[in-house]
């Protein structure tokens, strides 16, 4: 893991106090942990556990940050001295996973009451869930939200002085508080927040109510973060966003997302750009153009579908048509052919008939992703789908889904076929977990690709000629040139 170090802080004068007294609070933590760790005479470690999306790795990588800073050592080991959940609540079976690794750390805790436990992430900015925690799971030393990420070191230096569990949610927060020390995950590559929150309201969707409203970040702050993080080595930045598309908006700065592309593409050491997620009804025509134009911007996009059916479309508020949306792929494919578009599907939505799934279908034929996630419908309390009760039957449902599976199983390996024999850069990421002979790296279009190396390419962009297509992934050989 790779840690990056704070040079000046920039983001308003609040966040710079805000960063002053996190770190005393740091040095306070650090001071009772390594005395605890002294009388233990060992090491005192901690693991965070992430669930969900690339925000959430990302939030991790700065609680990791914190935690380094207040004398933890870090392991994947879940028997830790300090064990924090960051949670996803985005679907059902979300929750339902951390309920089951929860109770399992509480009777691991049992033989260890000096272990503390914590809670964060999206989960707990829903009220009930603090409620369901609080009573039936009271060996939760700390509890937090999403907006208060970086106050970890004061969260858990008032729980050590208390001894009695902490909760500290909050409803928004105006500030951006960004130069607390993080733990990259890789050293080669690193998430970067351009904004925070979500106001399209998609009826499914349990966002805007715990990642708040929509607010960007100043361009020059992005920019000098990415300009940081290639000095510590970084040569691959992911922009993320809810909705990537509509960035800028409500900044004194007149700037698009497009604009800001254009200014991180300008940052000399910086190789690749990728960003994450785009919304279809804001993708803008300056968009694809600045794609296009560009070396580093990878040649990939996310663009979520949802549905193929207008009418869904409309009950999800999604804001554009199924037309709309093929529209919107011609025009991209025009100036870009070779794009990877990757999506989202939902499936078995309230009110989603057999038409309405074959519409879906059409879409996914007529567009060829390829890749996509797809999800069954889980209703989210608080969202007002939740209120619509014309639920597909579980059987359809199941079987709509199984349909689209193997639908895009088909699409997609016959799109990844058609690179087989090509020779393309590639970021070369890791040995492959599979076999220590091979390097796992990932192309401009995100897909993976395993060739022979030593760990010496690395972090490297390297040229692979793709030998052989496994449908989702490929393995290939390296080409040297001179
Ligand atoms: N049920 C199922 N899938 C959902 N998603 C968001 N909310 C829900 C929900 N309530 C999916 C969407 C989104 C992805 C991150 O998760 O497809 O794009
Ligand atoms: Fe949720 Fe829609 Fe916002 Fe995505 S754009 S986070 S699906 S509300």
């Amino acid at each position: 893991m790779s840690e990056t170090n704070i040079t000046k802080p920039n983001e308003g004068k609040e966040a710079v106090r805000e960063t002053e007294k996190q770190r005393e609070f740091m040095s306070l933590v650090k001071e009772m942990t390594l005395s605890t760790a002294k009388a233990k005479g060992r090491d005192l470690t901690a693991c965070v556990i992430t669930f969900g999306c690339q925000m959430n790795e990302r939030d991790s990588e700065k609680l990791k940050g914190i935690l380094t800073e207040c004398g933890y050592r870090l392991t994947e080991y879940e028997k830790a001295d300090l064990v924090l959940f960051n949670t996803c609540t985005v679907r059902e079976n979300a929750n339902d996973r951390l309920y089951g690794r929860l109770g399992a750390i509480g009777r691991v805790k049992r033989d260890n009451p000096d272990m503390i436990i914590g809670v964060c992430g999206c989960m707990t900015q829903e009220a009930d869930e603090v409620g369901k925690l609080q009573k039936s799971y009271p060996f939760v030393d700390l509890i937090f939200g999403t907006f208060n990420v970086y106050k970890l070191a004061e969260i858990l230096h008032s729980r050590l002085i208390s001894g009695s569990t902490v909760t500290d949610i909050w409803e928004s927060n105006d500030e951006f508080v960004e130069l607390l020390p993080t733990k990259r995950k890789y050293p080669f590559k690193s998430g970067v927040n351009i904004m925070y929150g979500c106001d399209n309201f998609c009826t499914y969707c349990i966002v805007p109510y715990v990642r708040g409203r929509e607010k960007s970040r100043a361009s020059d702050d992005i920019v000098r973060e990415i300009e940081r993080l290639t000095e510590d080595g970084v040569a691959e930045v992911m922009l993320l966003g809810q909705n990537v598309n509509s960035y800028g908006k409500g900044l004194v700065e007149d700037i698009d997302f497009a604009g800001l592309l254009k200014k991180v593409e300008d940052i000399d050491k910086l190789k690749r750009i990728r960003f994450m997620t785009s919304h279809p009804k804001d993708l803008s025509d300056a968009l694809i153009d600045v794609m296009a134009a560009s070396d580093k911007i990878c040649n990939h996009i996310h663009l979520p579908l949802q549905s193929g059916s207008t009418e869904i479309l409309k009950r999800m508020n999604r804001g554009y048509s199924k037309e709309d949306y093929l529209e919107l792929v011609r025009r991209i494919r025009e100036k870009m052919p070779n794009i990877s578009i990757t999506t989202d599907i939902i499936v078995g939505f309230p009110g989603e008939t057999k038409e309405d799934f074959e519409e879906t279908l059409d879409v996914v034929r007529q567009v060829g992703f390829d890749s996509a996630y797809t999800f069954i419908y889980s209703k989210r309390t608080g969202t007002p789908a939740a209120k619509f009760d014309d639920l597909p039957d579980k059987k359809d449902i199941d079987e709509r889904f199984n349909e689209l599976l193997a639908v895009i199983k088909e699409i997609s390996a016959k799109r990844a076929e058609k690179l087989v024999g090509e020779t393309l850069e590639v970021l070369a990421e890791g040995i492959d977990s599979h076999d220590d002979k091979l390097i796992t790296g990932r192309l401009s279009n995100n897909m993976l690709v395993h060739f022979p190396g030593t760990d010496k390419s690395i972090g490297k962009i390297v040229n692979v000629k793709i030998e052989e297509s496994k449908g989702f992934y490929y393995f290939g050989t390296e080409v040297k040139y001179g």
